[in-house]
Protein backbone atom coordinates (compact mmCIF):
# COMPACT_ATOMS: atom_id res chain seq x y z
CA UNK A 1 0.00 0.00 0.00
CA UNK A 2 1.29 3.53 -1.04
CA UNK A 3 1.40 5.96 1.96
CA UNK A 4 -1.12 8.22 0.30
CA UNK A 5 -3.73 5.18 0.36
CA UNK A 6 -3.98 5.27 4.03
CA UNK A 7 -2.38 8.61 5.38
CA UNK A 8 -3.93 10.47 8.31
CA UNK A 9 -3.16 14.36 6.69
CA UNK A 10 -2.98 17.11 9.57
CA UNK A 11 -4.24 20.51 7.56
CA UNK A 12 -2.78 23.39 9.06
CA UNK A 13 -4.71 26.43 8.61
CA UNK A 14 -1.03 28.51 8.37
CA UNK A 15 -2.77 31.77 9.50
CA UNK A 16 -3.77 30.33 13.24
CA UNK A 17 -1.53 27.73 13.45
CA UNK A 18 1.04 29.19 15.58
CA UNK A 19 2.72 32.97 15.72
CA UNK A 20 6.26 32.96 15.63
CA UNK A 21 7.19 36.68 15.31
CA UNK A 22 4.39 38.17 17.55
CA UNK A 23 2.26 40.08 14.85
CA UNK A 24 -0.63 38.01 15.59
CA UNK A 25 -0.71 36.16 12.30
CA UNK A 26 0.38 32.60 12.76
CA UNK A 27 3.86 31.91 9.99
CA UNK A 28 6.20 29.83 8.76
CA UNK A 29 8.62 29.37 11.59
CA UNK A 30 6.34 29.19 14.17
CA UNK A 31 4.78 25.70 12.04
CA UNK A 32 8.43 24.92 12.05
CA UNK A 33 8.67 25.38 15.65
CA UNK A 34 5.72 22.74 15.92
CA UNK A 35 6.87 20.05 13.92
CA UNK A 36 7.48 18.24 16.76
CA UNK A 37 3.91 18.15 18.64
CA UNK A 38 2.68 17.13 14.98
CA UNK A 39 4.78 14.19 14.74
CA UNK A 40 4.28 13.10 18.44
CA UNK A 41 0.25 13.40 17.30
CA UNK A 42 1.01 10.38 14.88
CA UNK A 43 -0.05 11.71 11.97
CA UNK A 44 1.28 11.30 8.09
CA UNK A 45 1.16 14.25 6.36
CA UNK A 46 0.65 17.98 6.41
CA UNK A 47 -1.50 19.76 4.34
CA UNK A 48 -0.89 23.53 4.33
CA UNK A 49 -3.60 26.27 3.64
CA UNK A 50 -2.38 28.59 0.65
CA UNK A 51 1.19 30.12 1.99
CA UNK A 52 1.43 32.10 -0.91
CA UNK A 53 1.66 35.44 -1.51
CA UNK A 54 -2.26 37.55 -0.89
CA UNK A 55 -3.85 40.58 -0.83
CA UNK A 56 -5.98 38.50 2.01
CA UNK A 57 -9.64 39.07 0.09
CA UNK A 58 -9.96 35.15 1.00
CA UNK A 59 -7.57 34.61 3.90
CA UNK A 60 -4.66 33.45 1.15
CA UNK A 61 -6.88 32.12 -1.48
CA UNK A 62 -6.14 34.89 -3.90
CA UNK A 63 -2.87 34.24 -4.92
CA UNK A 64 -0.94 37.68 -6.54
CA UNK A 65 1.97 34.97 -6.90
CA UNK A 66 2.26 31.22 -7.17
CA UNK A 67 5.86 30.46 -6.68
CA UNK A 68 6.52 33.10 -3.32
CA UNK A 69 5.78 32.86 0.22
CA UNK A 70 3.16 35.21 1.83
CA UNK A 71 5.24 38.15 3.46
CA UNK A 72 3.84 37.98 6.59
CA UNK A 73 4.38 33.88 6.88
CA UNK A 74 8.00 34.04 6.34
CA UNK A 75 10.06 33.28 2.88
CA UNK A 76 10.82 30.87 0.40
CA UNK A 77 14.09 30.13 2.38
CA UNK A 78 11.87 28.99 5.10
CA UNK A 79 9.39 27.13 3.62
CA UNK A 80 12.11 25.17 2.07
CA UNK A 81 13.84 24.57 5.67
CA UNK A 82 10.21 23.75 6.57
CA UNK A 83 9.83 20.89 3.74
CA UNK A 84 13.27 19.77 5.04
CA UNK A 85 12.41 19.29 8.55
CA UNK A 86 9.38 17.77 7.72
CA UNK A 87 10.80 14.98 5.69
CA UNK A 88 13.29 14.68 7.92
CA UNK A 89 10.32 13.76 11.13
CA UNK A 90 9.13 11.40 8.77
CA UNK A 91 6.19 13.80 7.53
CA UNK A 92 4.99 14.71 4.17
CA UNK A 93 4.31 17.84 2.99
CA UNK A 94 0.86 18.67 0.84
CA UNK A 95 0.25 21.86 -0.70
CA UNK A 96 -2.83 23.59 -1.59
CA UNK A 97 -3.10 24.92 -5.57
CA UNK A 98 -5.77 27.40 -6.27
CA UNK A 99 -6.04 27.46 -10.60
CA UNK A 100 -9.81 28.52 -10.57
CA UNK A 101 -9.03 32.35 -9.94
CA UNK A 102 -5.52 34.09 -9.21
CA UNK A 103 -5.90 37.84 -6.94
CA UNK A 104 -7.07 40.79 -8.88
CA UNK A 105 -3.45 41.80 -7.73
CA UNK A 106 -1.74 39.11 -9.87
CA UNK A 107 0.13 40.68 -12.75
CA UNK A 108 -2.21 38.97 -15.52
CA UNK A 109 -5.30 40.83 -13.61
CA UNK A 110 -3.08 43.83 -13.53
CA UNK A 111 -2.31 43.88 -17.05
CA UNK A 112 -5.70 42.69 -17.92
CA UNK A 113 -7.00 46.01 -16.74
CA UNK A 114 -4.87 47.83 -18.28
CA UNK A 115 -6.44 45.82 -21.01
CA UNK A 116 -2.70 45.43 -22.34
CA UNK A 117 -3.32 43.20 -25.81
CA UNK A 118 -4.52 39.62 -25.31
CA UNK A 119 -4.43 39.81 -21.04
CA UNK A 120 -8.10 40.04 -20.65
CA UNK A 121 -8.02 36.39 -22.40
CA UNK A 122 -6.83 34.39 -19.94
CA UNK A 123 -9.61 35.65 -17.49
CA UNK A 124 -13.51 35.44 -18.12
CA UNK A 125 -14.78 39.11 -19.44
CA UNK A 126 -18.03 39.38 -20.80
CA UNK A 127 -19.90 42.35 -22.15
CA UNK A 128 -22.59 43.26 -20.39
CA UNK A 129 -26.30 42.64 -20.71
CA UNK A 130 -29.48 45.49 -21.10
CA UNK A 131 -29.12 48.53 -23.30
CA UNK A 132 -26.48 49.92 -21.65
CA UNK A 133 -24.75 46.66 -21.04
CA UNK A 134 -25.10 47.44 -17.62
CA UNK A 135 -26.20 44.11 -16.33
CA UNK A 136 -24.21 41.08 -15.81
CA UNK A 137 -23.98 38.78 -18.54
CA UNK A 138 -25.41 35.76 -17.25
CA UNK A 139 -27.44 34.76 -13.80
CA UNK A 140 -24.27 33.32 -11.84
CA UNK A 141 -24.24 34.32 -8.31
CA UNK A 142 -21.15 34.05 -6.33
CA UNK A 143 -20.40 31.31 -3.97
CA UNK A 144 -20.18 34.13 -1.45
CA UNK A 145 -23.12 36.12 -1.84
CA UNK A 146 -24.19 38.96 -4.75
CA UNK A 147 -23.49 39.00 -8.14
CA UNK A 148 -20.50 36.84 -9.69
CA UNK A 149 -19.67 39.58 -11.58
CA UNK A 150 -18.20 42.56 -11.60
CA UNK A 151 -17.75 45.25 -13.84
CA UNK A 152 -14.04 47.26 -14.50
CA UNK A 153 -13.93 51.10 -15.55
CA UNK A 154 -14.45 50.70 -19.22
CA UNK A 155 -17.50 49.02 -18.62
CA UNK A 156 -16.28 45.49 -19.20
CA UNK A 157 -17.33 42.52 -16.56
CA UNK A 158 -15.45 39.59 -15.05
CA UNK A 159 -16.60 36.75 -13.74
CA UNK A 160 -15.66 35.70 -9.95
CA UNK A 161 -17.46 33.13 -8.71
CA UNK A 162 -15.93 33.87 -5.36
CA UNK A 163 -15.35 36.95 -4.17
CA UNK A 164 -14.42 40.25 -6.52
CA UNK A 165 -10.82 39.78 -5.37
CA UNK A 166 -10.72 36.33 -6.86
CA UNK A 167 -11.20 36.90 -10.94
CA UNK A 168 -11.73 33.42 -12.12
CA UNK A 169 -9.15 32.02 -14.81
CA UNK A 170 -9.95 31.07 -18.32
CA UNK A 171 -8.80 27.91 -18.56
CA UNK A 172 -9.50 27.45 -22.23
CA UNK A 173 -6.34 29.76 -22.62
CA UNK A 174 -3.31 27.53 -23.62
CA UNK A 175 -1.12 29.80 -21.29
CA UNK A 176 -3.08 29.40 -18.29
CA UNK A 177 -2.26 25.33 -18.46
CA UNK A 178 1.13 26.16 -19.28
CA UNK A 179 1.51 28.19 -16.11
CA UNK A 180 0.01 25.80 -13.75
CA UNK A 181 2.10 23.18 -15.25
CA UNK A 182 5.16 25.10 -13.95
CA UNK A 183 4.01 25.89 -11.10
CA UNK A 184 3.26 22.51 -9.97
CA UNK A 185 7.17 21.34 -11.14
CA UNK A 186 8.45 24.37 -9.36
CA UNK A 187 6.83 23.16 -5.64
CA UNK A 188 7.40 19.26 -6.75
CA UNK A 189 10.81 20.57 -7.58
CA UNK A 190 11.19 21.56 -4.29
CA UNK A 191 10.20 18.12 -2.38
CA UNK A 192 6.77 19.16 -1.64
CA UNK A 193 4.89 15.63 -1.98
CA UNK A 194 1.68 16.95 -3.35
CA UNK A 195 -1.07 19.32 -3.74
CA UNK A 196 -4.41 19.58 -2.35
CA UNK A 197 -6.37 21.59 -5.69
CA UNK A 198 -8.84 24.26 -4.88
CA UNK A 199 -12.22 24.04 -6.40
CA UNK A 200 -10.99 21.04 -8.45
CA UNK A 201 -14.31 21.09 -10.04
CA UNK A 202 -14.65 24.44 -11.47
CA UNK A 203 -12.09 25.28 -14.00
CA UNK A 204 -13.68 24.60 -16.73
CA UNK A 205 -17.23 26.49 -17.58
CA UNK A 206 -20.23 25.49 -19.55
CA UNK A 207 -19.56 26.82 -23.74
CA UNK A 208 -20.94 30.06 -23.83
CA UNK A 209 -21.33 30.25 -20.17
CA UNK A 210 -25.13 30.16 -20.09
CA UNK A 211 -27.19 30.96 -17.50
CA UNK A 212 -27.81 28.48 -14.51
CA UNK A 213 -31.79 29.43 -14.65
CA UNK A 214 -33.83 27.16 -12.22
CA UNK A 215 -31.39 23.95 -12.33
CA UNK A 216 -30.40 23.10 -8.71
CA UNK A 217 -28.45 19.93 -9.68
CA UNK A 218 -26.17 20.75 -12.72
CA UNK A 219 -24.10 24.25 -12.41
CA UNK A 220 -23.11 25.70 -15.87
CA UNK A 221 -19.52 26.41 -13.64
CA UNK A 222 -18.89 23.24 -12.57
CA UNK A 223 -17.91 19.35 -13.42
CA UNK A 224 -17.81 19.70 -16.62
CA UNK A 225 -16.06 17.31 -18.65
CA UNK A 226 -13.50 19.32 -19.93
CA UNK A 227 -12.02 19.63 -16.60
CA UNK A 228 -10.23 15.81 -16.84
CA UNK A 229 -8.00 16.52 -19.54
CA UNK A 230 -6.42 19.02 -17.28
CA UNK A 231 -6.03 16.46 -14.84
CA UNK A 232 -5.13 14.15 -16.96
CA UNK A 233 -1.85 16.20 -17.87
CA UNK A 234 -1.15 17.12 -13.87
CA UNK A 235 -1.19 13.59 -13.12
CA UNK A 236 1.30 12.82 -16.46
CA UNK A 237 3.71 15.47 -14.64
CA UNK A 238 3.26 13.99 -11.03
CA UNK A 239 4.16 10.54 -12.53
CA UNK A 240 7.95 11.93 -13.31
CA UNK A 241 8.45 12.51 -9.93
CA UNK A 242 9.95 9.96 -7.37
CA UNK A 243 8.95 9.39 -4.63
CA UNK A 244 5.62 9.47 -5.83
CA UNK A 245 4.01 13.21 -6.03
CA UNK A 246 0.06 13.10 -5.46
CA UNK A 247 -3.01 15.26 -5.70
CA UNK A 248 -6.29 15.83 -3.34
CA UNK A 249 -9.53 17.38 -5.07
CA UNK A 250 -11.54 19.79 -3.32
CA UNK A 251 -14.91 18.95 -5.64
CA UNK A 252 -18.03 19.33 -4.66
CA UNK A 253 -19.91 17.46 -6.71
CA UNK A 254 -23.47 16.04 -6.55
CA UNK A 255 -22.75 12.36 -5.73
CA UNK A 256 -19.78 9.57 -5.42
CA UNK A 257 -20.68 8.61 -9.15
CA UNK A 258 -19.24 12.22 -9.99
CA UNK A 259 -16.47 12.39 -7.86
CA UNK A 260 -14.98 9.05 -8.85
CA UNK A 261 -14.86 10.20 -12.30
CA UNK A 262 -11.71 12.71 -10.88
CA UNK A 263 -10.17 9.44 -9.60
CA UNK A 264 -9.52 7.26 -12.59
CA UNK A 265 -6.18 6.08 -12.89
CA UNK A 266 -5.03 8.95 -15.18
CA UNK A 267 -6.16 11.65 -13.08
CA UNK A 268 -6.40 12.35 -9.58
CA UNK A 269 -4.98 10.00 -6.81
CA UNK A 270 -7.76 11.15 -3.91
CA UNK A 271 -10.79 13.04 -3.21
CA UNK A 272 -12.78 14.43 -0.19
CA UNK A 273 -15.69 13.13 0.60
CA UNK A 274 -17.74 15.62 1.96
CA UNK A 275 -20.41 14.19 3.16
CA UNK A 276 -19.14 12.73 6.55
CA UNK A 277 -19.22 16.76 7.40
CA UNK A 278 -22.47 17.28 5.77
CA UNK A 279 -24.23 14.56 8.00
CA UNK A 280 -26.39 14.46 11.58
CA UNK A 281 -25.23 12.08 14.59
CA UNK A 282 -27.11 9.18 13.29
CA UNK A 283 -26.04 5.63 13.16
CA UNK A 284 -28.76 5.58 9.94
CA UNK A 285 -27.24 8.31 8.06
CA UNK A 286 -23.40 7.29 9.00
CA UNK A 287 -24.05 4.14 7.48
CA UNK A 288 -25.26 4.99 4.19
CA UNK A 289 -22.76 7.98 3.55
CA UNK A 290 -19.76 5.45 4.33
CA UNK A 291 -21.80 2.64 2.36
CA UNK A 292 -21.66 5.22 -0.26
CA UNK A 293 -18.25 7.06 -0.70
CA UNK A 294 -16.35 3.46 0.24
CA UNK A 295 -18.47 2.49 -3.08
CA UNK A 296 -17.06 5.30 -5.08
CA UNK A 297 -13.74 5.01 -4.35
CA UNK A 298 -13.59 1.25 -5.15
CA UNK A 299 -15.17 1.67 -8.68
CA UNK A 300 -12.31 3.24 -9.78
CA UNK A 301 -9.52 1.49 -7.24
CA UNK A 302 -8.77 5.17 -5.12
CA UNK A 303 -8.77 5.32 -1.40
CA UNK A 304 -12.07 6.38 0.68
CA UNK A 305 -10.87 9.97 2.00
CA UNK A 306 -12.96 10.68 5.02
CA UNK A 307 -13.33 14.90 6.43
CA UNK A 308 -15.48 15.57 9.89
CA UNK A 309 -13.81 19.26 9.43
CA UNK A 310 -12.40 21.97 7.63
CA UNK A 311 -11.36 25.92 7.55
CA UNK A 312 -14.85 26.30 5.18
CA UNK A 313 -17.14 24.67 7.79
CA UNK A 314 -18.66 24.64 11.27
CA UNK A 315 -16.47 22.39 13.93
CA UNK A 316 -17.61 19.31 15.10
CA UNK A 317 -17.77 19.83 18.37
CA UNK A 318 -20.27 22.33 17.41
CA UNK A 319 -22.35 20.60 14.79
CA UNK A 320 -22.67 17.94 17.04
CA UNK A 321 -24.16 20.08 19.88
CA UNK A 322 -27.52 20.56 18.94
CA UNK A 323 -30.54 18.42 18.16
CA UNK A 324 -29.76 17.02 15.17
CA UNK A 325 -30.99 17.42 11.34
CA UNK A 326 -32.53 14.31 9.61
CA UNK A 327 -30.52 14.23 6.91
CA UNK A 328 -27.44 15.76 5.11
CA UNK A 329 -27.38 19.69 5.71
CA UNK A 330 -24.94 22.42 4.72
CA UNK A 331 -23.31 24.81 6.69
CA UNK A 332 -25.12 27.76 5.81
CA UNK A 333 -28.46 26.05 7.71
CA UNK A 334 -26.68 25.16 10.71
CA UNK A 335 -24.80 28.99 11.25
CA UNK A 336 -28.72 29.95 10.52
CA UNK A 337 -29.83 28.25 13.39
CA UNK A 338 -27.08 29.50 16.20
CA UNK A 339 -29.14 31.58 17.46
CA UNK A 340 -32.42 29.35 17.99
CA UNK A 341 -30.78 26.54 20.01
CA UNK A 342 -28.73 26.41 22.71
CA UNK A 343 -25.07 24.89 22.50
CA UNK A 344 -24.11 21.95 24.72
CA UNK A 345 -20.66 21.52 23.73
CA UNK A 346 -20.08 18.68 26.05
CA UNK A 347 -22.35 16.68 24.43
CA UNK A 348 -21.02 18.05 20.89
CA UNK A 349 -17.69 17.37 21.86
CA UNK A 350 -18.66 13.63 23.34
CA UNK A 351 -20.33 13.03 20.02
CA UNK A 352 -16.75 14.49 17.92
CA UNK A 353 -15.01 12.08 19.71
CA UNK A 354 -16.49 9.00 19.05
CA UNK A 355 -16.92 10.66 15.50
CA UNK A 356 -12.90 10.52 15.24
CA UNK A 357 -12.77 6.79 16.39
CA UNK A 358 -15.55 6.43 13.79
CA UNK A 359 -12.99 8.68 10.92
CA UNK A 360 -10.00 7.01 11.93
CA UNK A 361 -11.27 2.90 11.63
CA UNK A 362 -12.26 3.11 8.59
CA UNK A 363 -10.72 2.13 5.40
CA UNK A 364 -8.89 4.85 3.75
CA UNK A 365 -7.15 8.15 4.21
CA UNK A 366 -8.28 10.57 6.99
CA UNK A 367 -8.14 14.52 7.52
CA UNK A 368 -8.04 16.50 10.88
CA UNK A 369 -8.20 19.33 10.47
CA UNK A 370 -5.53 21.67 13.50
CA UNK A 371 -7.59 22.10 16.67
CA UNK A 372 -9.95 18.87 15.76
CA UNK A 373 -7.34 17.10 18.13
CA UNK A 374 -8.00 19.61 20.57
CA UNK A 375 -11.99 19.32 20.82
CA UNK A 376 -12.03 22.64 19.43
CA UNK A 377 -15.52 24.13 19.96
CA UNK A 378 -16.44 26.94 16.89
CA UNK A 379 -16.54 30.65 18.01
CA UNK A 380 -19.74 31.50 17.32
CA UNK A 381 -19.95 34.98 18.79
CA UNK A 382 -17.04 37.06 17.15
CA UNK A 383 -18.28 40.70 17.38
CA UNK A 384 -19.59 41.28 14.14
CA UNK A 385 -16.25 44.24 13.21
CA UNK A 386 -13.72 41.21 13.46
CA UNK A 387 -15.33 39.30 10.85
CA UNK A 388 -13.21 39.00 7.97
CA UNK A 389 -14.81 35.91 6.24
CA UNK A 390 -16.39 37.76 2.60
CA UNK A 391 -19.20 35.86 3.08
CA UNK A 392 -20.08 38.19 5.82
CA UNK A 393 -19.68 41.23 3.64
CA UNK A 394 -21.09 39.67 0.66
CA UNK A 395 -24.16 38.01 2.48
CA UNK A 396 -25.37 41.10 2.81
CA UNK A 397 -24.20 40.82 6.29
CA UNK A 398 -26.72 37.66 6.87
CA UNK A 399 -24.41 34.47 7.00
CA UNK A 400 -21.84 35.04 9.70
CA UNK A 401 -19.89 32.51 7.33
CA UNK A 402 -16.18 30.80 8.47
CA UNK A 403 -14.43 32.77 10.89
CA UNK A 404 -15.66 30.86 14.19
CA UNK A 405 -13.62 27.59 12.86
CA UNK A 406 -10.40 29.88 12.03
CA UNK A 407 -9.58 31.15 15.03
CA UNK A 408 -5.80 30.84 16.36
CA UNK A 409 -4.72 28.12 18.32
CA UNK A 410 -4.49 27.87 22.22
CA UNK A 411 -1.19 26.39 22.99
CA UNK A 412 -0.64 26.98 26.17
CA UNK A 413 -1.86 29.21 29.88
CA UNK A 414 -4.82 30.96 30.96
CA UNK A 415 -5.16 34.14 28.56
CA UNK A 416 -4.97 35.04 24.98
CA UNK A 417 -3.34 34.56 23.05
CA UNK A 418 -2.53 31.41 24.64
CA UNK A 419 1.09 30.52 23.60
CA UNK A 420 -0.33 31.17 19.79
CA UNK A 421 2.09 34.60 20.03
CA UNK A 422 4.84 34.80 22.15
CA UNK A 423 4.12 37.08 25.10
CA UNK A 424 3.40 41.09 24.33
CA UNK A 425 2.27 40.26 20.66
CA UNK A 426 -0.09 42.37 18.76
CA UNK A 427 -3.45 40.73 19.02
CA UNK A 428 -4.32 37.51 17.46
CA UNK A 429 -5.87 38.44 13.86
CA UNK A 430 -8.82 36.79 15.20
CA UNK A 431 -9.90 37.06 18.71
CA UNK A 432 -9.72 33.71 20.98
CA UNK A 433 -12.51 32.97 23.53
CA UNK A 434 -12.10 33.78 27.32
CA UNK A 435 -12.34 29.98 28.64
CA UNK A 436 -9.83 28.05 25.72
CA UNK A 437 -6.76 27.85 27.98
CA UNK A 438 -8.92 24.54 29.24
CA UNK A 439 -8.49 23.97 25.54
CA UNK A 440 -4.73 24.11 24.91
CA UNK A 441 -2.11 22.05 24.12
CA UNK A 442 -0.39 22.12 27.28
CA UNK A 443 -3.61 22.04 29.69
CA UNK A 444 -4.23 18.72 27.34
CA UNK A 445 -0.87 17.08 27.16
CA UNK A 446 -0.99 15.14 30.48
CA UNK A 447 -4.71 14.85 30.81
CA UNK A 448 -5.38 11.16 29.88
CA UNK A 449 -8.99 11.51 30.08
CA UNK A 450 -8.24 14.35 26.71
CA UNK A 451 -9.29 14.83 23.43
CA UNK A 452 -5.33 14.63 22.38
CA UNK A 453 -4.94 12.01 24.48
CA UNK A 454 -7.50 10.16 22.81
CA UNK A 455 -5.85 11.11 19.10
CA UNK A 456 -2.71 10.24 20.13
CA UNK A 457 -3.75 6.66 21.26
CA UNK A 458 -6.21 6.43 18.22
CA UNK A 459 -3.45 7.45 16.15
CA UNK A 460 -1.16 5.17 17.70
CA UNK A 461 -2.99 2.24 17.16
CA UNK A 462 -4.54 2.74 14.15
CA UNK A 463 -1.47 1.43 11.62
CA UNK A 464 -1.51 -2.11 13.81
CA UNK A 465 -5.39 -2.02 14.30
CA UNK A 466 -6.76 -1.10 10.81
CA UNK A 467 -4.69 -0.23 7.91
CA UNK A 468 -4.41 -3.07 6.14
CA UNK A 469 -7.21 -4.67 8.05
CA UNK A 470 -9.22 -4.69 4.30
CA UNK A 471 -13.02 -4.25 4.04
CA UNK A 472 -15.67 -3.10 6.38
CA UNK A 473 -17.96 -6.12 7.25
CA UNK A 474 -22.02 -4.33 8.80
CA UNK A 475 -22.12 -6.15 12.04
CA UNK A 476 -25.65 -4.75 13.31
CA UNK A 477 -28.37 -2.69 11.70
CA UNK A 478 -30.36 -0.37 13.78
CA UNK A 479 -30.69 3.53 13.67
CA UNK A 480 -29.15 3.97 16.63
CA UNK A 481 -25.64 1.46 16.57
CA UNK A 482 -23.02 1.01 13.83
CA UNK A 483 -20.39 -1.44 14.27
CA UNK A 484 -18.21 -2.96 11.97
CA UNK A 485 -15.44 -5.55 11.49
CA UNK A 486 -12.61 -4.72 9.86
CA UNK A 487 -9.41 -7.44 10.44
CA UNK A 488 -8.83 -8.57 13.67
CA UNK A 489 -10.83 -5.87 15.49
CA UNK A 490 -14.58 -3.80 15.43
CA UNK A 491 -15.95 -0.54 15.85
CA UNK A 492 -18.54 0.07 17.59
CA UNK A 493 -20.55 3.49 17.99
CA UNK A 494 -23.65 4.36 19.45
CA UNK A 495 -25.45 7.36 18.48
CA UNK A 496 -28.44 6.27 19.90
CA UNK A 497 -30.02 7.78 23.60
CA UNK A 498 -29.99 4.42 25.86
CA UNK A 499 -26.50 2.38 26.13
CA UNK A 500 -26.12 -0.61 23.91
CA UNK A 501 -24.55 -4.13 25.08
CA UNK A 502 -21.67 -4.67 23.72
CA UNK A 503 -20.43 -8.32 22.68
CA UNK A 504 -19.70 -11.24 24.98
CA UNK A 505 -15.92 -11.63 25.83
CA UNK A 506 -14.70 -9.13 23.21
CA UNK A 507 -12.24 -6.56 25.02
CA UNK A 508 -12.08 -2.94 24.69
CA UNK A 509 -8.97 -1.62 23.07
CA UNK A 510 -10.05 2.12 23.00
CA UNK A 511 -13.16 3.64 24.09
CA UNK A 512 -14.08 7.57 23.36
CA UNK A 513 -15.27 7.89 26.86
CA UNK A 514 -16.28 5.95 29.93
CA UNK A 515 -18.18 2.93 29.77
CA UNK A 516 -19.09 -0.21 32.44
CA UNK A 517 -17.83 -3.82 31.10
CA UNK A 518 -20.30 -4.74 28.42
CA UNK A 519 -21.29 -1.76 27.41
CA UNK A 520 -21.46 1.26 25.37
CA UNK A 521 -23.06 4.74 26.60
CA UNK A 522 -24.73 7.09 24.26
CA UNK A 523 -22.85 9.24 22.03
CA UNK A 524 -19.58 6.62 22.97
CA UNK A 525 -17.52 4.80 20.21
CA UNK A 526 -15.18 1.91 20.91
CA UNK A 527 -12.49 -0.18 19.26
CA UNK A 528 -13.09 -3.84 20.26
CA UNK A 529 -10.18 -6.63 19.51
CA UNK A 530 -11.99 -9.21 17.94
CA UNK A 531 -9.84 -12.30 16.88
CA UNK A 532 -10.80 -13.67 13.25
CA UNK A 533 -12.13 -17.08 13.83
CA UNK A 534 -10.31 -19.77 11.52
C1 LIG B 1 -12.36 26.45 -1.20
C2 LIG B 1 -11.53 26.89 -0.05
O1 LIG B 1 -11.42 25.83 0.88
C3 LIG B 1 -12.21 28.11 0.52
O2 LIG B 1 -11.67 28.48 1.76
C4 LIG B 1 -12.14 29.22 -0.49
O3 LIG B 1 -12.88 30.32 -0.02
C5 LIG B 1 -12.71 28.78 -1.84
N1 LIG B 1 -12.31 27.48 -2.23
C6 LIG B 1 -12.30 29.75 -2.93
O4 LIG B 1 -10.94 29.62 -3.21
CA1 LIG C 1 3.54 36.00 12.60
Amino acid sequence: MQWWESAVVYQVYIRSFADDNGDGIGDIAGLRSRLPYLAALGIDAVWINPWYPSPMADAGYDVSDYRGIEPSYGTLGEAEAFIADAHTLGLKVILDIVPNHTSDQHEWFQAALRDEPGARQRYLFRSGRGADGDLPPNDWGSIFGGPAWSRVADGSWYLHLFAPGQPDLNWEHPQVRAEFEDVLGFWFDKGVDGFRIDVAHGLVKAEGLPDRGNAKTTHPAFDQDGVHEIYRGWRAIADQYAPQRVFIAEAWVPSSERLARYLRSDELHTAFQFDFLRAPWRAETLRAVIDDAIAGAESVGAPPTWVLSNHDVPRTVTRYARSQPASLVESEWERSRWAEEQADHDLGRRRARACALLQLALPGTAYVYQGEELGLEEVEDLPDEVRQDPTWVQSGFTDVGRDGCRIPLPWAGNTAPYGFSPPGGAPTWLPQPEHWGAHSVAAQQDDVDSVLHLYRQALALRPGLWVEAGAVRWLVNTPEALAFQRGAAQCWVNTGDTEIALPERLSVILASGPHAVGVLPPDTAAWLAAPCES
